[in-house]
């Protein structure tokens, strides 16, 4: 039997997947790990514990399913996106805690640049907003301010990764210093349409070539883990972000196919192909993956809060003592009583780009309840996709239905409620962990698992289809309310 291993690094947690030739899970095991928050705005990871983590997972399934390194084909690894890591590539150690994509500690460069003009450069070669989220000024602060980083960078001592360069070079014992092109895509130094690094925002950045990883493709094989890790190497076969690996599990793969993935954030992508579709409204351009030196493009909406709300009310409020237990509080009232929550505790992503709005929760009144506020919640999830959909209409996109998967969409009031507030249907598969599956799917096809894409259709099974049933009228309210909350959130923290 062949077996197919998902490595899905995320941003709460680290975790592996067994698939056996049909896509079926075999074994899973996930480990969170420490988020760290020095600062207000800022958010680290250790890299080291990322990969501590990651490992043990991976290791976990093969025992439990009693699987050899021998008999698992490929390694398929899927990642939070943009996060940034530096390391001395003689001792494969970090310099300084990994700064993660929500980490918003760089805001005031990118202020900076955007008021010298570069914004439309930025925008022109890596089809992104100027804006923190992503790794360049990340990258910019690291060299800046670890002692000696620069100069050492300089020489070719020190390497640059997101977390799926850095997890290739710890499973291959520093052989590979890669990343495929749909992560490289997210660093905001990756010209999409050349398909090389930018080198004039290598230059107004001044990040020297020498800390980069070679890009490659998102299905192929790029190297072998060390015996040692597994008891034998495994071939890594397919790389790609969390959000291209899932558009690829969710089989969106011909042009003018949604989902939206509900995790930490919400990222909502739409495949146009061969084509990189520009946008108007302040979406992404952005690399889809890239397979036999082919590049596949999306379009693509950040929201950067969705189940980290859940968490905050869990947590940060303890409104709710388990995560899923937020449904029933929030059926328990009709609606959220008027009350509109703007989740921006990380700043805003698209489509209003701002790094300095805060949270916020208006029109409280007395009778306001712990279940208005969890109602206002999955509101404010549904309303941020609404407002990416909104935007893809007016690049004149227009999406038909929307695939979801991610934890969240087990929650069937916000799937009816985003149904009814984007106005179109929304399609739940039967397997919803569409991001491990995606990176299965790109290495098993990388080693002959699977013969081409056609071959891939049977592993897509609708389990439920949410009709909208609200009024357009009802839509248009709740729409407008949420601008007006959207434009109090906005700059709250500037200054
Ligand atoms: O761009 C950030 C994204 O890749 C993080 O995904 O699933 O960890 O919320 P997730």
């Amino acid at each position: 039997m062949d077996y197919l291993l998902a490595l899905d690094q995320g941003t709460t947690s680290s975790r592996a997947m067994l698939f056996d030739a049909r896509a079926q899970v075999c074994a899973q095991a996930q480990r969170e790990f420490t988020q760290h928050f020095p600062q207000p705005g800022w958010v680290a990871h250790d890299a080291m514990e990322i990969w501590r983590t990651q490992l043990a997972c991976a290791q976990q399934v093969l025992q439990e399913a009693g699987v050899a390194a021998a008999q698992v084909r490929a390694i398929g690894l899927t990642n939070q996106r943009e996060t940034t890591v530096l390391w001395d590539r003689s001792t494969g150690q970090p310099l300084a805690p990994a700064i993660v994509w929500q980490d918003r500690r760089t805001a005031a460069r990118c202020d900076a640049l955007r008021a010298a003009g570069h914004a439309p450069l930025i925008r022109a070669r890596t089809g992104l907003e100027l804006d923190a989220y992503f790794s360049a000024t990340k990258l910019a602060w690291l060299l800046d301010t670890v002692p000696g980083a620069r100069a050492r960078a300089e020489a070719g001592e020190l390497a640059f990764g997101t977390i799926d360069s850095w997890l290739i070079w710890q499973l291959t014992g520093g052989a590979r210093h890669v990343t495929d092109a749909s992560n490289a895509a997210r660093t905001m130094l990756y010209d999409i349409h050349r398909g090389c690094w930018a080198e004039d925002l290598l230059a107004l950045l001044d990040i020297p070539p020498g800390v980069l990883p070679q890009v490659v493709d998102s299905s192929g094989v790029l190297g072998h883990t060390t015996a040692e890790l597994f008891g034998g190497a495994i071939p890594i076969a397919g790389v790609a972000g969390d959000q291209q690996a899932a558009t690829f599990g969710q089989l969106c793969l011909r042009p003018g196919m949604a989902k939206n993935t509900y995790g930490t954030g919400c990222f909502l992508t739409l495949n146009t192909g061969t084509q990189a579709v520009a946008s108007d409204n302040r979406l992404l351009t952005t690399i889809a993956w890239q397979r036999g030196g082919h590049t596949d493009y999306l379009l693509e909406g950040s929201v950067f809060m969705a189940g980290a709300v859940v968490q905050w009310l869990r947590d940060g409020l303890g409104l709710i003592r388990a995560a899923d237990e937020i449904e029933a509080l929030a059926a328990s009232v009709p609606d959220a009583g008027e009350v509109v929550m703007v989740p921006a505790f990380a700043g805003l992503g698209a489509p209003h780009w701002d790094a300095y709005a805060r949270g916020t929760l208006l029109g409280m009144t007395r009778g306001t309840t712990a279940a208005h506020i969890a109602r206002a919640a999955l509101d404010a999830v549904a309303l941020q996709n609404a407002d990416l959909l909104a935007a893809m209409a007016a690049d004149g996109v227009e999406v038909k239905e929307l695939r979801v998967d991610g934890g969240m969409t087990r929650n069937n009031l916000l799937m009816q409620l985003q149904a009814d507030l984007l106005g179109v249907p929304v399609l739940r598969p039967r397997q919803t962990e569409t991001t491990a599956l995606g990176a299965a799917l790109l290495a098993g096809r990388a080693v002959g698992v699977w013969e081409d894409d056609a071959a891939l259709a049977a592993h897509w099974q609708v389990d439920r289809v949410f009709e909208p049933t609200a009024s357009a009228d009802w839509r248009e309210a709740m729409r407008a309310r949420w601008h007006k909350a959207v434009e109090r959130a906005r700059g709250w923290a500037d200054g």
